[in-house]
C-alpha cells in the first residue's frame, strides 16, 4: 500500500461537476453492450433498469450503445432510442436510476459498416466509402434464435444527401434522449464505428467534403456534434474517441493527429467531456503520456480515461491531473456496488464470460452487491 493512498482517494472519491450534473464521484460505469433489450423491436425493459439501477452509485453511468435508427444497427438486441416504445422502456431506466441518485447519459451509435446484411432488409450496410474491414464480425441471432459471428460484408459508400439525414438521425436521438430523462449523451466516435470510419483514411476514401484532408474527415463529427448540442445544449453531450485502436481493420496512422485536430473542435464547440476508449477488451496499447499532455492542451472540458484501470492506477491518473473522471467497464459487470468496494478495498467479484451478451438475468442482475 502506497503512503499516498488517501490523496488518490480522496480523488477518485470526491463530487465533480458535469455540465449540468453533480456527480457523486468520479467513477464512471463505462458503456457495455448486453444485447438484452427486449423483440421484438430492440425496447429498453425492466431488467435492464434493474441492472442499471444496481450500479447508480457510480458517479455516471453511460449506457450500453444505442442505435439512433434502425439503419445504425449491427449487432442483435442492442436497444434503440427512435421509436415510442423504445423511448418509454428508456424511461423505465432513466427514473430507476434516479430513483437511486444516479446520474447516466446515453451513448448513441451508428456502427456503419459494422453490421450485416441481415438488418437492413438484405442490403448492403452503408459507410464512408465501399471498403469492407477484413477480420470483423458481428454477433447476430438468426430465425432460428441462435447467436452467432458472422463477417461483416462490402458496405456501399453514403451519398452525401444520406449523411445530412444520419445527422438529423443523431439529431432526433438526442432529443428522444431528454425525452426518456436522461441527464445527457455520449456519441460514440470510436471502437471502428461510424464516426470513426469518417475519421480514419483507411476507411474513408471520399473525394468529397468528407474525406481527403483532416478537417474533411473531421467534418461529420462536427456536423452530429453541432447538431445535437444546438437541440440539448453542448454540456450535456460527450463524444468518445479511441486513438490507439487498430481493431476492425482500422489501424491509421494519421488518427491520432486526426483524434488531436478533433478534439480541438470539441473545444469549440464546448462539449462536456472526451471519453478516451483506450482499450476493447484485450487490446490494450499503452496510451503515450505525450498524447494526454497534448490533448489538456487543446481541449478544456472534462476528461474521462477508460481501459483496464483499478484503483491504483485510477488514482494515479486524476492525481497527476490527465485526466477527470475513470470508466470502469467489465468490473461493473459482476460487482454492482464497485465504488464501495474500491472505498473499502473490498474484494472483487469475476465476470462470467460467458453470460455477457444475449440471455436472461444470469451474469446480469444476479451479481450480489455486499452487506
Ligand atoms: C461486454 C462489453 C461490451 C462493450 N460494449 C461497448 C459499447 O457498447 N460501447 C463502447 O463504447 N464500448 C464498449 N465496450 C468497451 C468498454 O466501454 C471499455 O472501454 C472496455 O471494457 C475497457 O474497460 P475495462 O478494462 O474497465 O473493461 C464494451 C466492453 C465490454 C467488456
Amino acid at each position: 500500500m502506497s503512503n499516498t493512498a488517501p490523496l488518490k482517494d480522496s480523488t477518485l472519491f470526491s463530487p465533480l461537476r458535469l455540465g449540468p450534473s453533480e456527480l457523486r464521484n468520479r467513477i464512471v460505469m463505462a458503456p457495455m453492450t448486453r444485447s438484452r433489450s427486449s423483440q421484438p423491436g430492440d425496447i429498453p425493459n425492466q431488467a435492464m433498469a434493474e441492472y442499471y439501477a444496481q450500479r447508480a452509485g457510480a458517479g455516471l453511468i453511460v449506457t450500453e450503445a444505442t442505435q439512433i435508427s434502425r439503419q445504425g444497427q449491427g449487432y442483435s438486441f442492442t436497444p434503440g432510442i427512435y421509436t415510442e416504445a423504445q423511448i418509454a422502456g428508456w424511461k423505465l431506466v432513466t427514473d430507476a436510476v434516479h430513483a437511486a441518485d444516479g446520474r447516466i447519459f446515453v451513448q448513441l451509435w451508428h456502427v456503419g459498416r459494422v453490421s450485416h446484411t441481415m438488418f437492413h432488409d438484405g442490403a448492403a450496410p452503408v459507410a464512408p466509402s465501399a471498403i469492407q474491414p477484413h477480420d470483423t464480425q458481428v454477433w447476430v441471432v438468426g430465425k432460428d434464435g441462435v447467436g452467432r459471428m458472422v463477417d461483416c460484408p462490402m458496405p456501399r459508400a453514403l451519398a452525401v444527401e444520406e449523411i445530412s439525414e444520419i445527422v438529423e438521425d443523431f439529431r432526433q436521438a438526442a432529443a428522444n434522449a431528454i425525452e426518456a430523462g436522461f441527464d445527457g449523451i455520449e456519441l460514440h466516435g470510436g471502437n471502428g464505428y461510424l464516426i470513426d470510419q469518417f475519421l480514419r483514411t483507411v476507411s474513408n476514401h471520399r473525394t468529397d467534403q468528407y474525406g481527403g484532408s483532416v478537417d474533411n474527415r473531421v467534418r461529420f463529427l462536427r456536423e452530429v456534434v453541432t447538431a445535437v448540442t444546438a437541440e440539448i445544449g453542448a454540456d450535456r453531450v460527450g463524444v468518445r474517441l479511441a486513438p490507439y485502436i487498430t481493431f476492425k481493420d482500422m489501424a491509421d496512422p494519421q488518427i491520432v493527429d486526426t483524434i488531436l485536430y478533433a478534439a480541438a473542435e470539441l473545444d469549440k464547440l464546448k462539449v462536456a467531456y472526451i471519453h478516451l476508449a483506450e482499450a476493447d477488451w484485450d487490446d490494450a496499447p499503452t496510451i503515450p503520456e505525450d498524447f494526454r499532455h497534448k490533448l489538456r492542451s487543446v481541449y478544456a472540458g472534462r476528461i474521462i480515461v477508460a481501459g483496464r484501470y483499478d484503483k491504483e492506477r485510477a488514482g494515479k491518473i486524476l492525481a497527476d491531473g490527465l485526466a477527470d473522471l475513470v470508466a470502469f467497464g467489465r468490473p461493473f459487470v459482476a460487482n454492482p456496488d464497485l465504488p464501495k468496494r474500491l472505498r473499502e478495498n473490498l474484494a472483487l467479484a469475476a465476470l462470467d464470460g460467458a453470460t455477457l451478451f444475449g440471455g436472461d438475468r444470469r451474469g446480469y442482475t444476479d451479481y450480489p452487491a455486499t452487506s
